[in-house]
């Protein structure tokens, strides 16, 4: 059998690493031809070493020398061609020898090489949920001109696919989207004032990456799936529903007009979607424990309580106004997600810092890239000078 090409964009992130556990699992369907990290090049080395990619980009120049030295130091490790920064990782994402690539770099560093895949014409496991966040509508008009498949990644995002498998589009009415809640989903507004980075990062259910651990717990991470949807699916944003569902197992449903509800469950573990996009339409035996429902007992969901976590309902206000707010809401998040990991502001200082930042942005009357990128320049800039500003009202 003819193995599936593929390049990873974040090959050192949580969805970069369990990726490759689905290629170390399945050698005779998969093969590595890119990989792609930031700045962890020790593990980048150590990939290369087990995978054998033809080519590989890391974040800069000098980072770039770094590797190339690691790898001449060790005459046993194989030589890919070693590229950097932003035309690197454009040329991993279209390498000509490549089927599909995984986006799954963290932010919007991930928009401008998704966007060299899809013009390249390569079918795009999308992990990278920012991608579509910041410019939802520019990427899949051009993978629509392309002919290009977007296959899900998110668990969520996974499901709502799942649930439409065989159906008509038009028979559908809603999305339910799932949330665990986070790990701040019990504990009252007063208390969340004062959580700490470590806290926050201790996700009751998942095991991801720290940027999207804290999306999850102010509920920001849902926020970016429901726009997230909203572009996948091609459904009005008022169509979309969250549901807090603490045990992480039905991953999303979808409702149909005649009073159908269809939902995807499984364990919370992110090698089941990524084994699905991988090798859409087939499915893999995946080693993964199985779901046992019936131990389980029973399932629950609750009403996400939007006093506490804010970051949901500006989410929805930036995809209901569109344009460049929502890259104006992504780019603020993720300056106040780094500022918090930092100690700079409170955990109940994002959604003011985002908020403000949303307020201040005159949105672009043509929606075109570089509108896009230009507003999240301004964005970060704006959203820095707030949280040097609310740094200091916090020094004692
Ligand atoms: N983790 C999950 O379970 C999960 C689930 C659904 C969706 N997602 C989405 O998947 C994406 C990745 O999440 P993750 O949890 O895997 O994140 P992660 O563990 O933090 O990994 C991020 C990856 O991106 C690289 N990276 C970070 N900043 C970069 C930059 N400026 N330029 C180039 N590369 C950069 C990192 O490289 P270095 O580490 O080498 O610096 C790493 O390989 C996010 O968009 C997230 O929302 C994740």
């Amino acid at each position: 059998m003819n193995r599936k090409r593929i390049c990873i964009l974040g090959s050192t992130g949580s969805i970069g690493r369990n990726t490759l556990e689905i290629v170390r699992q399945f050698p005779d369907r998969f093969e590595v031809v890119g990989l792609a990290a930031g700045g962890n090049i020790t593990l980048l080395r150590d990939q290369i070493g087990e995978f054998r990619p033809r080519v590989v980009a890391v974040m800069n120049a000098e980072l770039a020398d770094t590797l190339g030295r690691l790898l001449d130091g060790d005459s046993a490790l194989f030589r890919p061609e070693i590229l950097h920064g932003t035309e690197g990782y454009r040329r991993v994402a279209a390498h000509p020898d490549a089927h599909l690539l995984v986006s799954a770099m963290v932010g919007a560093a991930g928009l401008l090489p998704t966007l060299a895949a899809i013009e390249a014409g390569k079918t795009l496991a999308l992990a990278n949920k920012e991608t579509l966040v910041v410019a939802g509508e520019i990427v899949m008009d051009l993978a629509a001109r392309k002919g290009v498949s977007i296959l899900p990644v998110d668990s969520e995002h996974s499901a709502i696919f799942q649930s439409l498998q065989g159906n008509n589009r038009s028979a559908l009415r809603r999305i339910l989207l799932t949330a665990s809640g986070g790990p701040f989903f019990r504990r009252g507004c007063d208390e969340l004032c004062r959580v700490t980075p470590d806290a926050a990062l201790c996700h009751p259910n998942w095991s991801m990456g720290r940027k999207i651990t804290i999306d999850s717990a102010t509920l920001m991470n849902k926020g970016l799936e429901v726009i997230e949807a909203r572009w996948l699916f091609g459904v009005p944003v008022d169509q979309i529903s969250v549901h807090i569902h603490p045990e992480s197992i039905i991953h999303s449903m979808v409702e149909y007009i005649d009073g159908s509800v269809i939902a995807q469950l499984g364990i919370p573990d992110m090698k089941i979607p990524i084994a699905y996009a991988l090798s859409y339409p087939e499915r893999l035996p995946v080693q993964v424990p199985p779901l046992d429902l019936f131990q389980l007992g029973k399932l629950s969901f609750f009403p996400p309580d939007e006093a506490k976590f804010p970051c949901l309902r500006l989410a929805y206000e930036a995809c209901r106004k569109g344009a460049t707010l929502p890259a104006v809401l992504n780019a603020a998040n993720e300056v106040a997600v780094s500022a918090f990991l930092e100690g700079r502001i409170g955990f109940m200082q994002i959604p003011k810092l985002i908020e403000s930042v949303m307020n201040t942005h005159t949105v672009a009357g043509t929606l075109t890239l570089e509108a896009i990128l230009e507003a999240d320049r301004w964005a970060r800039e704006e959203a820095e000078r707030l949280a040097a500003e609310l740094a200091l009202e916090r020094q004692p």
